[in-house]
């Protein structure tokens, strides 16, 4: 077992390559070889990308799609997307191409309020709490001026402070909760800042105070930090039209289609099993949009997944209805995300993923966002119900079969017409290989 080594962070990177190889690769050549096959030639990128994390020592590419024909609120898209899971973009280009014709997509965006909390403990009386905060609110907000100044100027900043007592859950518990109007930024820095000025501003401002007690004063802050839990900060996406309009798939008629789509999302409002992997299939579409734009997609994930526990049950965030032949289904997520600051202005794919989209405000890419995890969930059921999903997911799967078992140029060319009619597995493509 290696030693465990002080001051890593501060070895050059040859050395932390080096270091590595010694104690968890047997020394070999591998890593170093590698990692700088990925390594950027141009040295101004490479030097944007090592500033990024911490310990970089290469780059980790995935690839870089774009799906064309979105038709969004009346404008046409073209949209950037990053995932490695080879049937999403072909399965989210197919759903956009036939929504295209059918009148595209509505979206808005219904709220925009995100919040912080500081967390804290009290031992005191309750009223004289809720007083004291509801007399201080304009001095705690006036505390974070300098820092929220910009944002005021954009029509952003604090929009209310109010006291909540979780005493009954956890004993001597509070929280001063915070919203905050962000504008185009996620603004997770800036709410944290604010955050911790008006925790400081707190505990000051009731040391100075002559209502309480000196035993009460001494309340203990324990965190101050954003929620990723934006339930305030939401954007709703719909498509719809006539049932005959939705035409025939795979023999099965419009109307028999259209009721199967249903039922499918049904089983999914009912059933954890289900519900998990429809909404993952959303997730699919809204990740791949949100790294491509720089966006943090993990608070995204975890927002979301919370959103669709809201009622107390983990349900489906999508929803389908069938009234006067009309066939509608739509999405509803939080989505806290920016096209402003954080990496938006750093990363270079970032920088040409948000012009690609001509610069969009944070309103509009909600309404990207939410749009295409509406568009994947289409293409998601839509082939569970009608060829199921293995067809279009294998047939992309090939390929990765192929280059996995070092098919040649020629192979893979020749690879799809085998496969027409065959099952595609680690043995068949094995086989193919052998013969072809
Ligand atoms: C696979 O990545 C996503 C699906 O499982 C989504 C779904 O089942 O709705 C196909």
């Amino acid at each position: 077992m290696p030693d465990k080594i002080i001051g890593f962070s501060k070895l050059s990177r040859d050395e932390k390559i080096s270091w590595v190889s010694k104690n968890f690769l047997n020394n070999s050549d591998e890593f170093e070889s590698i990692l700088n096959k990925y390594l950027n030639d141009d040295k101004d990128i490479q030097l944007i990308h090592n500033s990024l994390s911490e310990n970089a020592v290469s780059n980790f590419h995935l690839p870089y799609s774009v799906s064309p024909n979105f038709l969004i609120n009346h404008k046409n898209y073209c949209i950037p997307l990053v995932t490695e899971e080879s049937s999403v973009v072909a399965a989210l280009s197919n759903s956009s191409k036939y929504w295209y014709d059918r009148g595209g997509f509505k979206s808005k965006v219904i709220s925009k309020i995100k919040t912080g909390q500081v967390h804290f403990k009290y031992n005191g009386n309750i009223e004289n709490l809720e007083k004291f905060i509801n007399d201080n609110k304009p001095r705690l907000i006036e505390a974070t001026d300098r820092i929220t100044k910009k944002m005021r100027e954009r029509g952003g900043g604090i929009s209310n402070i109010k006291l909540i007592n979780k005493s009954a859950e956890l004993k001597s518990y509070y929280q001063l909760h915070i919203d905050f109007k962000t504008i185009d930024s996620m603004g997770a820095n800036f709410i944290n800042s604010c955050l911790e000025i008006i925790s400081k501003k707190f505990r000051q401002l009731l040391n100075d105070s002559s209502h309480f007690k000196e035993s009460e004063k001494k309340i203990e802050v324990i965190m101050s930090i954003l929620s990723n839990y934006t339930p305030e900060c939401i954007v709703e996406s719909s498509l719809e039209c006539e049932i005959v309009d939705l035409g025939n798939f795979d023999g099965m008629s419009s109307q028999e289609f259209a009721h199967r789509f249903k039922d499918a999302f049904d089983i999914a409002d009912i059933d954890i099993n289900r519900a998990v992997t429809h909404n993952k299939g959303i997730m699919n579409g809204v990740d791949a949009v949100l790294i491509s734009t720089g966006n943090d997609f993990r608070a995204v994930e975890a927002g979301v997944h919370a959103f669709a526990s809201s009622k107390g049950k983990y349900k489906s965030l999508s929803n389908c209805s069938i009234i006067d032949n009309i066939f509608k289904i739509s999405l509803k997520v939080p989505l806290s995300i920016g096209t402003v600051g954080g990496i938006t202005d750093v990363h270079p794919m970032v920088k040409l993923s948000l012009k690609l989209l001509n610069n969009p405000t944070s309103d509009e890419l909600m309404n990207i966002i939410c749009c295409v995890g509406l568009a994947q969930n289409f293409a998601a059921v839509k082939s569970l119900v009608t060829s199921g999903i293995q067809k279009g997911h294998m047939k992309m799967h090939l390929i990765n079969l192929l280059i996995k078992q070092n098919a040649t140029k020629d192979q893979i060319d020749k690879s799809e017409e085998y496969f027409r009619d065959k099952d595609i597995n680690n043995q068949s493509v094995k086989d193919f290989l052998n013969q072809n």
